[in-house]
């Protein structure tokens, strides 16, 4: 493997036996081309280019040691007399086979961010744009300054942070930290993490790869506090005006736009933002398959088709004691009624069909009253479009008939509508054939779960990494996956990135 010594940032770096000690990287980031090709010159060769500087040191071997900083834009190695140019150069596979993750350094920040808004029984509350979600991005953020990385924050939020060695548009990965109110510590923490663990592995292992490597976190995935999910990457890749998005109100009752800036993360990048070389996103499943299949990884071939809605029923409040069970406009019976039928209805549907009321509010919420109105959320989902479309239509139909049988109103609000989405094959296979070739099981499925990667292969090559969940729970703070599990996706998503670095795709 061609070795690249790597600064970090928060060491000091001693080139060499001239003894000049170069900043921190961080104060070399700050410094123009010109002033830094002067001070460098003052001890070590220097060697200007139009629109770059080379920034060279050496270790005791006397091997050209490359030092990343903002501006530079070639890569060399080699020692004095021969310097090789890398960076044009695309690593062969064999560079990095040898590469893999530090499974406790993963874990040691999975575990810390899991510290971050702990609830009961182990998992997490992080809403997004709350107090607890900015908590959560300070401290990932640390960890990419630390890696000396780049990193820009947009307009909705979205971090993305990116380490700029080779040439090209990056391989990018990321997902969220944000949680629903009871979330588990590994949803989409998971795959961020995972990230830095990618880059960390190879500035430590001296292997630059041939494109920059990015890892987002992506603006409130979940979707819990303002809808639709996938918020952040929805506007990442252009289908949702910034505007639009700012508008959004939470749950709660604040505006997303003014939760951005209470919290700090109202940022400049423009979107969408710049398009990936390629996107790939490590998860855990959130489901049962892998692990009743005794598999360890799932290459992901696409995520299934998403309808929310808000339904809200307005009856007439009454008296619990003396309105007749036959005069009674009821909205609580006509919301137990729709639950009622979406049950039914995923069963003519068949496997694929899933529908969930997950949220019911009374008011006024009383024993001896009969409401006045329930709004409640419908969650109906199908790998299937037209089934989708077919759900949706009966679901209407139903709503309209219950409406006129009880004497209630009801009104609908659409709060998020993707379709399913295919990864690209591909992206599919690099990962199916990196999961063999590091000896686990592997099977290919698609993703009952949204996530950002969904919105990515909407502008690039994209695909998923799926671990198994123990007893196929998450949404849940017992959420869990066995360390050895996420360390072979991690390693799984390391390769992957470094092959597709080194694949042309388009
Ligand atoms: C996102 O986690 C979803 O609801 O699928
Ligand atoms: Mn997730
Ligand atoms: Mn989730």
């Amino acid at each position: 493997m061609r070795r690249v010594l790597f600064a970090h940032a928060t060491e000091s770096f001693q080139a060499n036996e001239s003894s000049m000690a170069l900043a921190h990287q961080t104060t070399m980031r700050s410094l123009q081309i010109g002033q830094a090709a002067s001070i460098l010159g003052e001890c070590h060769r220097t060697v200007a280019l139009p629109t770059s500087v080379h920034i060279q040191a050496f270790d005791d071997q006397s091997h050209l040691v490359f030092l990343h900083a903002t501006y530079v834009k070639q890569i060399y190695y080699g020692d004095l007399s021969t310097l090789i140019d890398v960076s044009t150069t695309s690593p062969v596979a064999s560079d990095f086979d040898a590469l893999s993750i530090d499974s406790a350094r993963l874990m040691d920040r999975l575990m810390s961010l899991a510290e971050v808004s702990p609830i009961a029984g182990g998992g997490n509350c992080r809403l997004a744009l709350t107090d607890e979600d900015r908590d959560g991005r300070d401290l990932v953020v640390s960890w990419m300054r630390d890696l000396n990385m780049d990193i820009t924050i947009d307009a909705v939020g979205n971090i993305i942070a990116y380490w700029n060695v080779g040439s090209g548009a990056p391989v990018m990965t990321g997902s969220h930290i944000d949680t629903v109110r009871t979330g588990g510590k590994f949803d989409g923490t998971y795959g961020v993490l995972a990230g830095l663990e990618v880059v960390e592995t190879c500035q430590r292992n001296g292997y630059i790869p041939s494109r920059p490597l990015a890892v987002g976190i992506f603006t409130d995935e979940e979707g819990a506090r303002f809808a639709p999910d996938m918020l952040g990457s929805l506007v990442y890749v252009g289908g949702m005006t910034t505007e639009e998005a700012l508008d959004i109100t939470a749950i709660d009752g604040p505006r997303f736009g003014d939760e951005l800036v209470r919290i700090g993360y109202a940022g400049s990048a423009p979107c969408p933002g710049p398009v990936p070389h390629s996107f790939v996103e490590l998860h855990i499943e959130q489901g049962p398959l892998l692990e009743a299949n005794n598999v360890r990884i799932g290459a992901v071939t696409g995520v299934q088709g998403i309808s929310w809605q808000e339904v809200a029923v307005v009856g007439q409040s009454n008296h619990a004691g003396t309105t007749p069970m036959s005069l009674r406009h009821d909205p609580t019976y006509v919301a137990a009624e729709i639950a009622v039928f979406l049950r039914q209805l995923s069963a003519r549907f068949g496997e694929h069909q899933v529908c969930t009321v997950g949220k019911m509010d009374v008011f006024p919420n009383l024993i001896n009253v009969v409401a006045a109105r329930v709004t409640l959320t419908l969650d109906v989902r199908n790998t299937d479009e037209t089934l989708l479309q077919q759900a949706e239509q009966e679901i209407s139909d139903f709503l309209k008939q219950i409406a006129l049988a009880e004497g209630v109103t009801i009104t609908t609000k659409k709060l998020a509508r993707f379709e399913p989405v295919v990864f690209d094959p591909r992206v599919i296979d690099i990962v199916e054939s990196i999961a063999k070739q590091q000896s686990n099981t592997v099977e290919r499925m698609p993703s009952g779960a949204g996530h950002d990667a969904q919105m990515l292969a909407r502008v690039c090559p994209s695909g998923m990494i799926f671990v198994p969940s123990v007893n196929g729970i998450s949404h849940n703070p017992a959420e869990h996956t066995d360390t050895d599990d996420l360390v072979a996706g991690a390693n799984i998503l390391l390769h992957t990135m470094l092959t597709l670095c080194a694949t042309e795709i388009a």
